[in-house]
């Protein structure tokens, strides 16, 4: 007969191990729920949230001196005798680098560069007009552009009760301008944030290329505070063949998405002024939970670590995913395909590339101190 101590092991054991969970597992559970309810949340995503419905990936190609008849064929498309016209259609917030980047990239491409920018934030804060006040920057696109103020106001309670509204109605100011700067049917309309770079290659097939479908997202590597932070891609660029029924989103469209077709670097800025604005003007201001989130030390150790300055856990939708990009983002040393403008101007953009992570504060910037955004709602 085994000695007693054997014998009663597998009886006592679940039992007490239970009463052990309980004691530390539930506390903990309460404990986290009441410090970090959102963390817990998005820990949890895999169990309350479906993924988006899958897209149908298109083979893109690309080669120098390649000829458009090759490329367009590749696709399985056509190759055109006349360009169509292309219109760039962005709601520009304060990413003044990129927009430089984007439009002399784009610039042999496009037929009219539309930007709309608003005199305030979604949430309803005064902001300055960062593009009319940089105007001078933009000399080379003159000729292209198309800008319209749109004008916000800082009452609350009234629109900017909901950022999202604000948000439709710049989208619906943007149908108006787009008519304004001569969009007709059958021309390019490109539906982006300033931040997602369309590449100029993918514009060029879009120009020359016949029998493209009318609606197409564009799959963008995504990077983090510079292209140092790789991340994953996205898919909300679209382009639309424009006819009576086009509107202006920046929501899924259709199923069909152009692989590898640009850059997405999203909180890309040079001053720390502008990640403190960004993070109060945010649509999910609510993320801003503690005011030591806008210490200007806190954001630059988090930029050099490819940290997350919300201290949020990725947006997954399994759980081995969100265990895979949970925690600071590796490094990439390549600078490789990246931005022709940006490669060019190097030295301009340091900040953007590898081992550029240090970014300025003070006042040789435009960007006002972060006490004039202090919006004591957001936290
Ligand atoms: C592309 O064509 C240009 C002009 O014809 C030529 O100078 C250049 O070497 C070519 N590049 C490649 C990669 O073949
Ligand atoms: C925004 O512009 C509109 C129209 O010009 C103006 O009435 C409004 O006062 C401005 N709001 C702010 C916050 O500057």
């Amino acid at each position: 007969m085994a000695p007693r101590y054997l014998r009663h092991t597998p009886r006592r054991t679940p039992r007490k191990f239970f009463y052990l969970l309980l004691l530390i597992f539930v506390p903990a559970c309460i404990f986290g729920l009441f410090i970090d309810y959102r963390k817990v949340t998005y820990f949890l995503r895999p169990l309350w949230d479906t993924p988006p419905a899958p897209f149908t990936w298109l083979p893109h190609y690309y080669a120098e001196n390649v000829s458009m008849d090759h490329l367009c064929r590749l696709h399985g498309w056509s190759v055109r005798a006349t360009p169509r016209r292309i219109f760039d259609a962005i709601i520009f917030s304060n990413e003044i680098d990129l927009l430089d980047i984007r439009w002399h990239e784009l610039y042999p491409y496009v037929t009219k560069f539309v930007i709309i920018e608003a005199n305030t934030t979604f949430t309803g804060i005064s902001k300055p007009l960062y593009f009319a006040s940089n105007r001078n920057r933009f000399a080379f696109a003159d000729e292209k552009i198309v800008h319209y103020v749109f004008p916000g106001t800082t009452r609350r309670g009234d629109s900017h009760a909901d950022p999202f509204k604000f948000e439709r109605m710049q989208r619906a100011a943007m149908d108006d301008l787009l008519r304004q700067a001569g969009i007709s049917n059958g021309d390019v309309l490109i539906m982006a944030d300033t931040d997602e770079i369309p590449r100029p290659q993918t514009l060029k097939l879009l120009q020359w290329c016949g029998g493209i479908p009318s609606k197409l997202h564009f799959e963008m590597k995504h990077y983090l505070y510079s292209f140092e932070f790789p991340m994953d891609s996205i898919w909300k660029t679209a382009s639309n063949i424009y006819g009576p029924n086009t509107r202006y989103m920046h929501s899924r469209q259709t199923d069909d998405l152009l692989s590898d077709a640009g850059w997405h670097c999203s909180f890309c800025f040079r001053h720390i002024e502008e990640f403190v604005f960004k993070m109060g003007a945010y649509s999910h201001a609510e993320r801003v939970r503690r005011r030591d989130f806008l210490d200007y030390r806190r954001i630059q150790r988090l930029i050099c670590h490819g940290d997350d300055l919300f201290d949020m856990l990725p947006e997954e939708f399994t759980f081995k995913d969100l265990i895979r990009k949970m925690g600071s983002i590796p490094k990439s040393a390549s600078a490789i395909n990246l931005p022709a403008y940006l490669i060019k101007n190097a030295d301009k953009f340091r900040y953007l590339l590898p081992g550029g992570c240090i970014r300025e504060t003070g006042s040789s910037s435009n960007f006002p101190k972060e006490s004039s955004y202090s919006d004591p709602s957001v936290f």
